[in-house]
């Protein structure tokens, strides 16, 4: 069985006028199905932009990307769109959601961009919302939610996608600890039970203890790796 994500020598170095900044180097990973990766480093250690090249959001300078066996590494440009839809859900430190639809509108937006229709992209966004413990306020808008509620909507949309690979950015960055978690524990159990792989970009430590794996992080490097002890 193909692994979800595999990289070989993956490589990025943004061009800053005529300064070079190498900011992910050498990366060798091979993440599995139902895995939890914590991507920990300090920032500027380049978490966001190996996330974004795993999530083809971003073009390597070198080296292969490989999701399920299918090297995306060398497409073009104008096939991208295709390979995230099919493989990829983000979600972001800043929840990015419409502001002028409610929560429910939200996630029913992401169904109908997968081509579900009318009353079963109803009934599915609240049953996906009330996975996440939001059934109580799908017809609010985002302002109105906190930011640990935002998050699950995040967290509901990405369900929504239902893509294999959930790739998170400093998902707890603008919550609180009880809220943090909680988000997290609904990834982790999306993981388990979805056969999801979860790579989540953070320097948040109070969540360590959730990721099967650890990645650090140091100047664009990955320089060490912890796994939980079975
Ligand atoms: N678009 C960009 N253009 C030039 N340099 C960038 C760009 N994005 C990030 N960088 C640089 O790449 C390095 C890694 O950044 P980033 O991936 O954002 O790290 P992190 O997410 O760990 O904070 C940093 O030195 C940052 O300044
Ligand atoms: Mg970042």
């Amino acid at each position: 069985m193909d692994k979800p994500i595999v990289t070989r020598n993956l490589c990025k170095i943004y061009q800053e006028g005529r300064v070079e900044v190498t900011a992910v180097s050498s990366a060798d990973l091979t993440l599995g199905e139902g895995e939890v990766v914590g991507l920990f480093g300090p920032s500027g250690s380049g978490k966001t932009t190996l996330l974004s090249i795993l999530g083809c959001i971003l073009r390597p300078t070198s080296g292969s990307l490989m999701l399920y066996g299918k090297e995306v590494s060398d497409m073009s440009e104008a096939d991208l769109p295709f390979i995230r839809k099919k493989y990829i859900s983000f979600i972001f430190q800043g929840f990015n959601l419409f502001p002028a639809l409610t929560v429910h509108e939200n996630v029913m937006l992401v169904l109908k961009l997968k081509g579900v229709k009318g009353e079963v992209a109803e009934r599915r966004a609240t049953e996906l919302l009330t996975e996440v413990g939001l059934e109580e306020r799908i017809d609010f808008l985002p302002r109105d939610l906190s930011g640990g509620q935002k998050q699950r909507v995040a967290v509901a949309r990405a369900l929504a996608a239902d893509a294999p690979v959930i790739l998170a950015d400093e998902p707890t960055g603008n919550l609180d600890f009880s809220n943090g978690r909680k988000v997290m524990e609904l990834l982790k159990n999306l993981a388990a039970e979805r056969k999801r792989c979860v790579v989540v970009a953070t320097h948040d430590n109070r969540i360590e203890d959730i990721f099967d794996r650890i990645l650090f992080m140091e100047d664009g490097k990955i320089v060490r790796e912890k796994r939980r002890s079975p």
